[in-house]
Order: structure tokens, then sequence, then C-alpha cells
């Protein structure tokens, strides 16, 4: 089949040789690719306390298809999708399967429709949940699911950003319709110091709104102060007297709810103003009531960064112009990357501590692990 027909590019690069490289004329040494890479998968779906969990690996590269980037991994980033992906179940795998969508690297081949990356391109990139991830060497990419790598930042603080940063916009921009015409709007953020919601809060600052943001500890609360919340709630105690102190007795415009909205629930019916729109990023432990959205004319909508490419949207393109207006802000100081710990190498061991703290929850912006 012609998808996997491979016109693989293999030209010697080096980051610092990349920028002006043309591809029909390599001139540096031919750097062929390894046959083998290594990567830490799972065959089993298993505690994270188990060391079978996360395991290292030797396997094959990923084979490309047309529209895909082979992508060198210097660094990624762990999200609570990872370890929502490798939770424990039942089923084992006859191959292994590698997580990880999220992350930052160099660009080293490409599939013979993949029109928008050069050999040597400097990207960062999201993933597609249902094909091999980020967590090994090299990765197999959709080049709609790439963008270019903000200049200013590190592979590390690079491959922090993606995967938040498309939530964020796709949370602010095209669920809840947030736009420059809301200025002195109120939006609420549950859960502000997370990945998400530090990057939602600053998107939303830029645009004038007001933000006002959840958190329990002095450490995320100070965090989230630092990334475009003007005042911070305590999400332990009732957020409506909380409210209603700082002068928000009425009602907020918007909500983002970065956390499971279940014991949430009165308080959003609560806190939304008439006409509000409400947004939910994760799933709920349990059934909610939708009836008292009537009464105020309240949107509800979700956002899952992997609908436009599970269904292959017309409008997936998207995705890709998403990640180039995060670098462009990236660069411009517009938004400011939200790493706040990396650990190294990448490996199984690390992979498992990584998935441990986030399973903790409590995360102060993002983790990344970086280097083989
Ligand atoms: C993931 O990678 C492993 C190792 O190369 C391979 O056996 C497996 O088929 C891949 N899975 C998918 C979904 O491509
Ligand atoms: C938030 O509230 C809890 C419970 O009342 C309290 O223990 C904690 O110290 C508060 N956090 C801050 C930063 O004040």
């Amino acid at each position: 089949m012609i998808m996997f027909v491979l016109f693989i590019l293999i030209a010697a690069f080096s980051a610092k040789q990349v920028a002006s490289q043309e591809l029909s004329t390599p001139t540096n040494i031919i750097m062929a690719l390894p046959k083998t890479m290594r990567a830490v998968g799972l065959y089993k779906y298993l505690p994270i306390a188990d060391v079978n969990s996360l395991i290292d690996l030797e396997v094959n590269l990923p084979v490309l298809k047309e529209k895909d980037v082979l992508v060198e991994v210097k660094a990624i980033a762990v999200n609570p999708i990872d370890a929502k992906q490798r939770a424990p179940k039942p089923n084992v795998e006859t191959t292994p399967r590698i997580l990880g969508w999220d992350g930052a690297g160099v660009v080293v081949a490409k599939g013979q429709s993949a029109k928008t990356f050069n050999i040597g391109d400097e990207v960062f990139f999201t993933g597609d949940h249902r094909r091999n991830g980020s967590n090994a060497q090299y990765v197999a990419l959709d080049e709609v699911l790439v963008g270019t790598k903000p200049k200013k930042l590190t592979f590390e603080q690079a491959a922090a950003m993606p995967l938040t940063s498309v939530t964020a916009y796709e949370c602010i921009y095209d669920r809840l319709l947030i736009s420059s015409k809301d200025k002195g709007r109120t939006l609420l953020i549950i859960n502000s110091a997370g990945g998400v919601g530090s990057v939602a809060s600053q998107m939303a600052k830029n645009l004038g709104l007001k933000v006002i943001g959840t958190a329990s500890r002095p450490e995320t609360q100070e965090f989230s102060l630092q990334h475009g919340t003007d005042i911070v709630l305590n999400h332990t105690q009732d957020l409506i007297p909380q409210l209603v102190a700082q002068g928000h007795g009425n009602g907020v415009d918007f909500i983002l709810v970065n956390y499971d909205p279940f014991p949430y629930w009165d308080t959003l019916m609560k806190a939304i103003k008439p006409q509000g729109r409400i947004c939910l990023i994760v799933d709920s432990s349990g059934l909610v009531d939708l009836r008292p959205l009537k009464d105020k004319s309240v949107t509800l909508v979700s956002e899952m960064m992997f609908t436009r490419i599970k269904y292959d949207t017309e409008d997936k393109i998207r995705h890709h112009q998403i990640l180039e207006q995060i670098s462009k802000w990236l660069d411009k100081g517009e938004l400011k990357h939200t790493l706040t710990n990396t650990l190294s190498p990448i490996n199984a061991a690390n992979l498992r501590e990584a998935h441990r703290l986030i399973e903790q929850q409590g995360m102060i912006g993002k983790l990344v692990l970086s280097g083989f």
C-alpha cells in the first residue's frame, strides 16, 4: 500500500546546521537512521508501583505513513492522559504499546506527502492516542500534530507545552468562544495551577478577561498568580462565599473545569451567570443533573484534544495552526512556559516516577523527561 511506501529522506543534520539546509543538496555527512531504538512501553496494564507497568524496550523504528514526519525525540512531557491510558485493566498487548503524546525534537525523515517540515527542523508536537507515542527515541507523527519549536525555549521547555497549550487554546477559543470582545468579563478556572489551567489563565488574561483561579496550597496559588490569574480561591473550601467576598456574588461569565466536575456540580450551577458557558475537560466520576442549565440558558461544552485527529474533522489543520500560534506567543513572551520539573534520562524507571507523580495529582505546571 502506498501508505506504507517510505520516502525517507535521510540527511545529515545537527540542530545547529539546519536553518538553511537544502533537502536536495545535503552537504553534510550522510547519517543513516538506526534500525532499532530505545523506547519505554507496556504489554500489561498494571499499577504504577509494579516494575512491569512501564518497561525498557529495544524496538524497530516506527513505520511512516504518507503524511508523517519522523521526529528524533529530545524531550517528552507526561500528562494525565498517559496515566489514564496506562491504568490497570485485564487487557494484554501482543506487541508493546508505547505511550506519550507530548514532546519536542528534530525531524529526521518524512513520508512522501508530508510538506510542512524539512529534515532538520526543530519541532514540538502532540500525538494520536491510537498510535505509538513519544516515549521512544523516534516517533512517527502526522504533520498536522507538529509545530515549529519556539526558538527561545529549550527542548525541555518546549516539550512541556504542546498538549496543554492546544487543549487550553481549544477550551478558550473554540469551546468557550472567548474573544477580545469579552474584555472585562470573568473566567473562573477550577484547578488553575495544573498544566492546562496555567496556560488557559494566561490566554484569557491576554484577551483582557478577569481570571479567577482555584488552588489549595501556597505554592500552587503562587504559581497560578504568576501565570495569569488575578485572584486565586481555595478549592478545599466552598467557592461560592469566596466569590461573594471577591465581589462576584452575581457569578462569572465563563467556567473552565480542569477537574472531575462531579464534586463541583452544584457550585458550577450556582456560580455561572445567566447565558454563561461552562467547559469540561475531565470525565465526570458520576452522573450530573443537566436540568439547572435551562433556567439560566447556560451552555455546557466539552473539550478533548484528540477529537479533531480521531475523527479526521474537516478543520483538523487547525491543530497545526494552533501549535504555530502557541510557538509565536512563546517566542514573543506573550505566553510563559510552564515547565517546573525535569527528570533525565528518558527510561522506564523515570517514567514510572513521572506517572506516579501525575497519579498523585496536585502537580504544579509540567513534568518533563529529557535525553536517552
Ligand atoms: C508500537 O510499537 C511496537 C514496537 O515496535 C510495535 O510492535 C507495535 O505494532 C506498535 N503499535 C502500533 C499501534 O503501531
Ligand atoms: C485552603 O483551605 C484548607 C482547608 O481549610 C487549608 O488547610 C489550607 O491551608 C488553605 N490554603 C491556603 C493557601 O490558605
